[in-house]
């Protein structure tokens, strides 16, 4: 995970550096730091300063306001900790023994262990418990015996040592290195973790995202895997992992939306929760305008052959994006007929089915930048395209909110969410996105197969029209219900979430939610599956929320929860008012929508109670501890 900028040009780049990793904080605030190296302006002139701070940027603003960061070159960096405690002396850049070098590094060193014990059996004293430290002290090395070969220090120089230490280096990361002697070269450095770099007047600001970038400019030019640049004023220099020069043009960073504004609302967590109804509104104006045919009841950016022939798919995707692919995998097998499955991307890596011909792979991921998701969709084709025959071509598809991702560029087939911005760690209308991404699907998958007549695909088509009125309503209500229902899970320990059918995947996010930011301990299970352990659990101290929607499932889910109620259990029913939902203890009423889009509104209780239950507990709901909002690590 963590963020890394860094800038060379003709302006101060301390300022540069903190505006971006404001952009970047939602890769982790564990700690920040950034180096800068005195320009030929300053009277220090290649007089490099190194400022770090535990905890979230604000700490390292503070810092650098006392002054000291001075410069036109600099790297920063925030950080989430992989190896070594959020301190400072673990925080990013990292230095050499001479304080020449100093590095920040997104991704994990694998082999660092060997590379350390090999650099202190050579005397190098290791300041910080992190894999990124070996870099400035292998950097050193290999500058010390070109410095033997010409006196004149050079940026070349300080590429060419980073070309030779990346051949070393082993895992996946992005690096941006700087060198007190070479106070005009920036040299980077990407494997398998992203790196932009972006083109403005005479000066070059990169980045791990786009965030970082929009204020600066819009150009870009995305480093390719194994690529290794130099910057300097006059341009920039790009190669490739064989170190032969690479000429490419640069892009347009698209016209997405990065305004990050909370409005009147205390976090962003709750301005985005409110945002759905309008994110709703948006994707049915888009794609289910009045007018399409039966055949095609979903404006999608996709041609006949995207969908001829597909007789299986597989979902793979972590965290929400995992729960919103289990609603989609129920809707693709129960609405459309096709089989599918749901991996967690990090499992799948390492453990992938039996290919199977005519697959479709789907990438679930709103940032787009995560390293477990990326790289099973990227062991997929590989293997696909290994196995030569035809019919297990590869055939992939990302569902992203971030158009312009990693993920964007290594899939052929997108469909953007188009949820906008989102800044709370916790996924809310992202989630949302992805829901009516595979309500989408699933309309022209049916339509396509013939799996359901055009009157149950007009059907449902007219129910997600009626989404975005329903969902305004919901979202105030519940609002306030959560706010005067918060209060009482003060002292709760244990929460029990419960589901079935197409609502267990929103009683798993239920419970994600409320762990992610209220640390309250909580699990969702198939309610059905209780009886089986889990029920062992229950007692008047573990409340048990419990969805029913009528529908298949209604009455069964319904029995679970008497069976949590005959054990004391203090029972919470997201379901219709009526006479069968008195069971419940209090209830979170929902209106009497078909079962097929009862996910839609289900989980906007979830979300609001748990927004209310962290919020209550004076937590911090946007960026909860130890997490990031994009894992870019394994
Ligand atoms: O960016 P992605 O959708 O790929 O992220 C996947 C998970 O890391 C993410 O959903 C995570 O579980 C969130 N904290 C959920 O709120």
């Amino acid at each position: 995970m963590c963020g890394i900028v860094a800038v060379i040009g003709s302006r101060e780049a301390a300022p540069l550096l903190l505006g971006g990793l404001k952009q970047l904080e939602y890769r982790g605030y564990d700690s920040a730091g950034l180096a800068t190296v005195a320009s030929r302006e300053n009277a220090d002139f290649g007089l490099m300063t190194c400022q770090r701070a535990k905890g979230k940027l604000a700490n390292l603003a503070a810092l650098v306001e006392k002054g000291g960061a001075e410069g036109f070159l600099g790297i920063g960096h925030t950080r989430w900790a992989t190896h070594g405690k959020p301190e400072e002396r673990n925080a990013h850049p990292h230095r050499d023994t001479a304080s020449e070098i100093a590095v920040v590094q997104n991704g994990i060193i694998e082999n660092y262990r060997s590379l350390k014990e090999e650099l202190e059996a050579e005397g190098v004293v290791f300041n910080s418990e992190t894999d990124t430290e070996v870099i400035p002290h292998l950097i050193a090395r290999e500058l010390k015996s070109l410095e033997l070969e010409s006196s004149v220090k050079t940026g070349a120089m300080l590429l060419s040592a980073v070309q030779k230490v990346s051949l070393q280096l082993t895992g996946a990361y992005a690096i941006a290195v700087i060198w007190s002697k070479t106070p005009e070269a920036l040299v980077v450095a990407r494997k398998q973790a992203p790196l932009l770099i972006g083109l403005g007047e005479g000066e070059f600001l990169c980045a791990s995202d786009t965030p970082a970038l929009a204020g600066f400019t819009r150009t870009i030019l995305p480093m390719e895997d194994g690529e290794v640049a130099l910057l300097t004023p006059l341009g920039i220099e790009l190669y490739d992992a064989q170190g032969i020069r690479q000429q490419r043009s640069p892009t347009l960073l698209s016209g997405s939306d990065y305004v990050t504004d909370k409005r009147n609302f205390r976090h962003y967590m709750l301005k985005e929760i409110h945002e759905q109804p309008e994110i709703a509104e948006l994707w049915v104006s888009r794609h289910l305008p009045e007018g399409l045919s039966v055949d095609t009841p979903v404006a999608f950016p996709f041609d006949n052959s995207f969908y001829q022939g597909i007789e299986r798919v597989q979902i793979l995707a972590c965290g929400t994006s995992r729960h919103a692919a289990l609603v989609g995998a129920y809707l693709l097998e129960q609405f459309s007929g096709i089989p599918t499955s749901v991996f967690y991307a990090s499992e799948f890596r390492y453990a992938a089915p039996p290919l199977m011909p005519n697959t479709l792979t789907i990438g679930v991921t709103q940032s787009g930048e995560t390293a477990d998701t990326l790289a099973a969709l990227l062991m997929e084709a590989t293997r696909r395209t290994e196995h030569g025959d035809p019919a297990f071509a590869s055939r992939q598809l990302g569902v992203t909110n971030r158009p312009e991702s990693s993920l964007a560029r290594q899939v052929p087939n997108i469909l953007d969410i188009g949820a906008g911005m989102e800044v709370g760690v916790a996924a809310t209308k992202t989630f949302l996105g992805q829901l009516f991404a595979f309500y989408g699907l699933a309309l022209m998958f049916a339509a396509r197969r013939k799996s359901r007549s055009q009157e149950e695909i007009l059907n449902l088509t007219n129910e997600l029209r009626a989404v975005p009125g329903q969902l305004r309503l919901l979202v105030k209500k519940h609002d306030q219900i959560s706010e005067e229902l918060a209060p009482h899970f003060a002292n709760i320990q244990d929460v029990i979430f419960l589901g079935r059918g197409i609502n267990y995947p929103i009683a798993l996010e239920g419970a994600l939610k409320l762990k992610e930011i209220s640390y309250i301990h909580a699990e969702g299970y198939p309610a059905g599956e209780m009886k089986h352990g889990p029920i062992a659990l229950l007692d008047p101290s573990v409340p048990v929320i419990s969805i029913a929607m009528p529908g298949v499932v209604f009455d069964k889910v319904l029995s679970n929860a008497q069976e949590a109620k005959a054990r004391d259990a203090q029972l919470i029913g997201i379901a219709p008012e009526g006479p069968d939902t008195k069971i419940f203890d209090s209830l979170l009423p929902l209106p009497k929508v078909s079962e097929w889009i009862s996910p839609l509104f289900s989980v906007i209780p979830m979300q609001l109670l748990s927004y209310h239950i962290a919020a209550h507990r004076g937590l911090d709901v946007d960026q909860p501890r130890n997490l990031a909002k994009s894992v870019t690590v394994e």
